[in-house]
């Protein structure tokens, strides 16, 4: 089983809106409103894999309620914390016409010691029946960035894989306490290295930095697919997928939540590398041809995966 662990959960609206211009009043043509949250996300498309997986996270006042009751009708096994103030609404704005998307996300409720000491209890209860923990998105208000360490430490400490999708300062204390796998994307990997990438030898080598900061394994990702830096026993071998031709997006939102449930998914199914990354990717693409995180045709995903190019490539330097 797969847990997936999100302190910011949200209720994700999306509007598609035709010729969108700021400061002009608008009708959307169409809308949805799903759970999200980087963690929801990466769980729903687990569950479209067909991975037994349970979400986990914060939930609180009437936005928590609606989160966890949708879940619940989506079929998502989830056991989330209660807490007293408002979980967010995220609003994403996607103009077909121009294929320009505009995120707005609130930054989430504040939440107490005593809350953030019961999700501890429930990690260590619910990882105990885990293979991997995904830990994954943005801390909620007054949550000090260091609490992404000492959830890895946790579930480090029950002998669990644990997955981590974060930023910045976050993501920085996560890494020192060595989680299996990290997939931010280029410029999340471009701001905690400390520099830009200008080629894939440049990305490789972030990647490679990723994993010196304490990353078991590090795939960065970008429109066009990945670079990785992959543990293989005691070596680690770097790697490059790409999909080629890219297709027309419809929504990119999730994407790199999808591409992380792809690589886990075939990763947990004993898969080998070069698989779990062709997942990864098709996965990530398949995200982008219909509207709402973590949704995706499997169909469509088969057969993207079948045009992505994965190729072990020389570690630069
Ligand atoms: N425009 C696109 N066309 C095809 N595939 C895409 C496109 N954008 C993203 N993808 C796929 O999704 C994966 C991750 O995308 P991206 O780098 O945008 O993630 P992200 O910025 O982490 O997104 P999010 O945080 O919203 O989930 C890529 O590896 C790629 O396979
Ligand atoms: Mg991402």
């Amino acid at each position: 089983m797969i847990l997936t662990v999100t302190l910011n959960a949200a209720l994700d609206r999306t509007l598609s809106v035709p010729n969108f211009q700021v400061s002009h009043r608008h009708r959307a043509s169409s809308s949805l409103a799903l759970p999200g949250g980087k963690g929801v996300n990466v769980a729903r498309a687990l569950k479209r894999l067909g991975q037994p997986v349970i979400a986990t996270g914060l939930a609180g006042g009437r936005t928590g309620t609606t989160i966890i009751e949708e879940l619940t009708g989506e079929g998502i096994l989830n056991d989330f914390v209660r807490i007293s103030d408002e979980s967010r609404t995220s609003t994403a704005v996607i103009d077909p016409t121009s294929n320009l998307q505009t995120e707005i996300n609130e930054y989430g409720p504040a939440v107490s010691e005593p809350e953030l000491g019961v999700l501890i209890d429930k990690l260590r209860y619910l990882a105990r029946g885990a293979d991997v923990v995904v830990l994954a998105g943005s801390l909620p208000r007054e949550v000090p960035p260091d609490f992404y360490g000492e959830l890895v430490r946790e579930v480090r400490r029950h002998g669990v894989v644990c997955a981590v999708d974060a930023t910045g300062r976050a993501l920085r204390s996560a890494l020192s306490a060595e989680p299996e796998v990290v997939s931010p994307n280029r410029r999340e990997a471009e701001e905690v290295v400390g520099h830009e990438f200008e080629s894939d030898e440049e990305v490789a080598l972030g990647a490679e930095s990723l994993c010196q900061m304490g990353a078991g394994s590090a795939l960065v990702h970008d429109e066009t697919g990945c670079v990785a830096r992959l543990r293989d026993g005691r070596v680690r071998r770097t790697w490059r997928a790409r999909l080629e031709p890219l297709p027309e997006v419809v929504s990119t939102v999730g994407s790199g939540d999808a591409f992380l449930a792809g690589f886990l998914a075939a990763t947990y199914a004993q898969e080998p590398p070069e698989q779990a990354l062709r997942m990864a990717v098709a996965c990530g693409a398949a995200n982008t041809q219909s509207l709402g995180a973590g949704v995706f045709d499997p169909a469509d995903m088969e057969a993207l995966a079948r045009q992505v190019v994965v190729e072990p490539i020389d570690h630069p330097g």
